[in-house]
C-alpha cells in the first residue's frame, strides 16, 4: 500500500516531559530508519509545534506539569477539526479508566510504560499507516471537489452559451417574421395599387367627360340660379373625384422624374414654408434638429416634398388642439434618416398594421381618403428606402424615412 519509505519519512512529534523517556524514543526510532524526529518536554508548546511541523504521529505522554495529555489531545484535535489526529498515548498509567479516558477524548492507540519497544514500533507504523491512508485519502476529496468545481463551472458557462445562443436564434427568428411581414404588405400594396391604378385609368376618362359636358352646360345656357348652383357644384365635385383618381394613379406609378441629388434642408424648408400658416393657425410649435453637415441624397424632388407635405399634414391633423411638431435629421453609415414627430393622438395598436394600407383612414369622409401614408410609403420603397413609425396612443408619434445615401438607379418612372 505504502512503500518502506514512505513511511519512514513520515515525521513524528514526542511530547513528553521526562527527557530520558524522549532519548531512548528518539533512539529507537532512529535505529528503525525514521528520518524526520522532532520532541519536546514542555507540553505547552505541543499544539504550535503541531501546528507548525504537521506531524503526522505525535507520541503522548499523559501526566505532564502545565498541561497534561488529555488537555493536549483536546488542542490537536481542535487543530484537525474533521480530520484525523494521530496520537499514540505512552504512559505510566494503566489502569483502565485512564485508558478509556485516553482513547475517549481522541486518542488512536495505548501503550503502557515500561514500553515493549518492538510493539511500540509496530504501533507507531499502523497509526501512520492510518494517518497516510488518510491524507491520501483526503488528497484524493480535494481533486475529486476541484473537478466537480470544474465541471460546474464548464457546465455554467455552456449554460450561458446555450442561453445566448438561444436569444440569438429568437432575435433572427422576430428579424426573420418581421421581414416577411414587410414582404407580405409590400406584395399586398402592390397588389392592392395595380387595382386602384386601373379603377383610376379607367374611372379617369368618363369623368372627364362627365366634366366637360358640365362646363359646357355651364357656359351654353342661361340658367336658373338654383339651377347654376348644382351645375357648379358638380364640377367641382367630378373635380375632386378626378383629383382622386389621378392620386390613385400615382399610388401605383407615381410621376416620372429623374434621381438627382437633393439637398433635403432645403427640400424640407419649402415644404414648412407651405404648411407655415396651418401650423399657426393649429398652433403647432415646429422644433427642427437638422443634422450637419448633410449629403445630398438621390431623389425625385417633387416625390420627395410630397411625402414630408404628407407626413407634416398627418402630424397636423394628429394635433387637434395645437402642440409640438418635431423634425429630425440623421446621418448613418450608409443611410439617412428623416423624422417628423408629434405629441398629438397617437396611434392606436390595432390600427398599426393597417396605417400604410390604401384608403385606411381615420379621418371624416370629406377629410382624409387614406391614401397619404399607402402613396408616401411606395415612393420610399421605389428609392430603396423605408418608411416606419413609432407611436404611443395620447402620448404622441414618429414617423422615420429612411434613405440610402447611394442609388445605383438612374431614373425612376
Ligand atoms: N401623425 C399621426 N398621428 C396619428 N395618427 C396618424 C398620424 N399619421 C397617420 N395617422 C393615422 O393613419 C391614417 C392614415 O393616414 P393617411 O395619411 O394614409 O390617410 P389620411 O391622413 O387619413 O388621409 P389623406 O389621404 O388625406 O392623407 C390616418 O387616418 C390616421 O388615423
Ligand atoms: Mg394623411
Amino acid at each position: 500500500m505504502f512503500d518502506k519509505d514512505e513511511i519512514l519519512k513520515a515525521r513524528i512529534l514526542m511530547v513528553d516531559d521526562e527527557v530520558t523517556n524522549i532519548a531512548v524514543l528518539e533512539t529507537v526510532l532512529k535505529q528503525a530508519k525514521y528520518t524526520s524526529i522532532s520532541s519536546t518536554t514542555d507540553s505547552r508548546e505541543a499544539a504550535s509545534l503541531y501546528q507548525k511541523l504537521k506531524p503526522d504521529l505525535v507520541l503522548l505522554d499523559l501526566r505532564m506539569p502545565h498541561v497534561d495529555g488529555f488537555e493536549v489531545i483536546e488542542q490537536i484535535k481542535e487543530i484537525e477539526a474533521d480530520s484525523y489526529a494521530p496520537i499514540l498515548v505512552l504512559t505510566a498509567e494503566s489502569d483502565p479508566a485512564t485508558r478509556l479516558k485516553a482513547l475517549q477524548v481522541g486518542a488512536r492507540d495505548f501503550l503502557s510504560k515500561p514500553l515493549d519497544l518492538s510493539e511500540v514500533l509496530c504501533r507507531i507504523r499502523n497509526i501512520l499507516e492510518v494517518r497516510l491512508l488518510n491524507k491520501r485519502l483526503e488528497e484524493q476529496k480535494d481533486f475529486v471537489e476541484q473537478r466537480v468545481l470544474e465541471r460546474t463551472d464548464d457546465l455554467k458557462q455552456a449554460n450561458l452559451q446555450l442561453k445566448k445562443e438561444i436569444a440569438e436564434r429568437e432575435r433572427s427568428e422576430k428579424e426573420l417574421q418581421k421581414v416577411n411581414q414587410q414582404l407580405l404588405h409590400a406584395e399586398k400594396l402592390s397588389a392592392l395599387g395595380q387595382l386602384a391604378a386601373s379603377i383610376a385609368h379607367e374611372f379617369n376618362n368618363p369623368l372627364m367627360g362627365i366634366r366637360n359636358t358640365l362646363e359646357q352646360v355651364q357656359q351654353g345656357t342661361n340658367m336658373e340660379e338654383s339651377l347654376a348652383e348644382l351645375v357648379d357644384i358638380s364640377i367641382n365635385e367630378s373635380n375632386r373625384v378626378m383629383s382622386l383618381a389621378l392620386q390613385l394613379k400615382d399610388f401605383y406609378r407615381p410621376s416620372s422624374g429623374t434621381l438627382q441629388p437633393l439637398n433635403l434642408h432645403d427640400a424640407i424648408e419649402d415644404m414648412l414654408r407651405l404648411k407655415k400658416n396651418d401650423f399657426n393657425r393649429s398652433n403647432l410649435n415646429l422644433t427642427k434638429y437638422y443634422s450637419e453637415p448633410f449629403p445630398n441624397v438621390n431623389v425625385v424632388e417633387d416625390q420627395f416634398k410630397q411625402v414630408i407635405l404628407n407626413l407634416l399634414q398627418n402630424a397636423n391633423e394628429a394635433c387637434p388642439k395645437g402642440g409640438e411638431l418635431s423634425i429630425r435629421t440623421r446621418v448613418l453609415n450608409s443611410t439617412v434618416e428623416v423624422e417628423i414627430g408629434d405629441n398629438g393622438q397617437g396611434i392606436p395598436q390595432e390600427n398599426m398594421e393597417k396605417l400604410f394600407d390604401p384608403f385606411f383612414t381615420t379621418k371624416a369622409e370629406v377629410k382624409g381618403t387614406g391614401l397619404g401614408l399607402s402613396v408616401s410609403y411606395g415612393i420610399i420603397q421605389r428609392l430603396g428606402g423605408n418608411l416606419s413609425v413609432q407611436s404611443t396612443l395620447g402620448e404622441g408619434s414618429k414617423f422615420t424615412i429612411s434613405l440610402p445615401i447611394q442609388m445605383d438607379r438612374q431614373k425612376t418612372s
